[in-house]
């Protein structure tokens, strides 16, 4: 059974009260938001005032993924607005080991994500210390891309990291994620399933998400 976290990017951000609450009711794990600060990524999404919003009326966990350069200046700021789990970048932190100290001091979850070309062996000295590993199957910035196959590759690097190391780090996906690769991501040691366009746009995104848990 894997965990899911439908990306709030794919919602319509004009009936966000709305959509938030469907994700309530549905089967999912965390709720996944994320932010684009159109420099680290080639897209701007929408900051503090929004995530605050969807914190108001989430019931579940939110999972925040920073795609923005030099998050240590945002940390505090987006552990006020609600974040349970907070992602940074490996490629934007040249401090990584002080960025993920201070997001466990703001009593959040620290994790970190990769880039499709970054290497899982470049986390090999802070997994120790990590909540939980993002890995890309799409280069970020926006959502609805094609899955990249590598991934099935790099999450099984990372899953026999973390047996030999004996971690319990979470290992999450995210991009082009659907009922077609869903199951052998889980089976190559993917815990939590990100997924925005294909709960979105499916005709029942609450099945659609129960669908996607049984993996
Ligand atoms: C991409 C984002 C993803 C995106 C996933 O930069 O990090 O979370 O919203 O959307 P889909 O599932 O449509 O690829
Ligand atoms: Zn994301």
């Amino acid at each position: 059974m894997a965990f899911i976290a439908p990306s709030i990017l794919a919602a319509d951000f004009a009936n966000l009260q709305r959509d938030v609450e469907m994700l309530n009711e549905s089967e999912a794990d965390y709720i996944h938001v994320d932010i684009m600060d159109g420099m680290f990524v080639p897209n701007i999404s929408f900051g503090f005032p929004v995530c605050e919003a969807i914190n108001r009326y989430a019931t579940k966990l939110l999972d925040v993924h920073l795609m923005i350069e030099q998050p240590d200046r945002y940390l505090e700021k987006f552990r006020d607005a609600g974040a349970a789990i907070l992602t940074v970048h490996y490629e934007a932190c040249p401090h990584l080991h002080r960025t993920v100290q201070l997001i466990r001091e703001l009593g959040v979850l620290p994790s970190v994500a990769l880039n499709p070309h970054t290497p899982v062996e470049m986390l090999s000295e802070i997994l120790p210390d990590l909540s939980q590993v993002l890995i890309m199957s799409v280069n970020p910035g926006f959502g609805g891309q094609k899955f990249i196959e590598n991934t099935y590759r790099k999450i099984y690097k990372l899953n026999c990291m973390r047996e030999e190391l004996g971690l319990d780090f979470k290992i999450e996906v995210d991009g082009g994620v659907n009922n077609d690769n869903a199951r052998f991501l889980v089976e190559n040691g993917a815990d939590v399933l990100v997924a925005g366009s294909f709960v979105f746009n499916s005709t029942n995104p609450l099945e659609t998400i129960a669908e996607l848990r049984k993996n």
